[in-house]
């Protein structure tokens, strides 16, 4: 298997929570996932990356991760597949679901990576999003607030999915 690094960004928890378990599923080690408060931006050590951020504002991207991206300089993303995901409330925020995504792959879709691990939007219900981008989200959306309970099916999926692509 590739090397993978996990990198999230979280508020309350609930990204950071996906993120171990995601890193469960892919045997990935403790020292391999990264909350971006913390770490450094040097992904030498990986040629996949697991990117993951939850949705603040009105659909803004955390501080965490808006600090972190300015220190990623322009060539360390080369080469390396990249996966995105993350948590945002499609009842309340309805409008800005999973915005957080989105502008994460805005932000690195042109430094040379390959996104992978795209999802359909089918079984979602919300009005508009930044992550949705030719008809698929460019991550895995999960929404811990009002549909916890199906987050361990859009997991394993995705999960199922990614091992395919990496
Ligand atoms: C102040 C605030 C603003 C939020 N804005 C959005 C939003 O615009 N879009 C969205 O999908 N979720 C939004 N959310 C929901 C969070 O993204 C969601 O609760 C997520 O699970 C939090 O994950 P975290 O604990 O990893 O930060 C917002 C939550 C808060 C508290």
């Amino acid at each position: 298997m590739a090397n993978i690094g996990i990198y999230y960004g979280s508020d309350t928890g609930n990204t950071e929570s996906v993120a171990k378990e995601v890193a469960k599923d892919l045997n990935i080690a403790k020292e391999d996932l990264h909350d971006v408060d913390k770490a450094k931006a040097d992904f030498s050590n990986y040629d996949v990356l697991l990117f993951g951020t939850s949705t603040t504002g009105l659909g803004d991207l955390l501080d965490s991760w808006d600090s972190f991206l300015s220190k990623i300089s322009g060539s360390a993303l080369s080469g390396k597949k990249v996966a995105l995901f993350g948590c945002g409330d499609s009842v309340s925020f309805s409008d800005t679901f999973g915005d957080g995504v989105g502008k994460l792959y805005e932000a690195i879709k042109d430094k040379g990576c390959t996104i992978i691990g795209k999802v359909s939007p089918e079984g979602y219900s919300y009005d508009s999003s930044e992550a949705l981008v030719d008809g698929q989200f460019v991550g895995l959306l999960l929404d811990e607030d009002n549909e916890s309970d199906k987050t361990a099916e859009r997991l394993s999926l995705w999960i199922g999915n990614l091992k395919k692509e990496i």
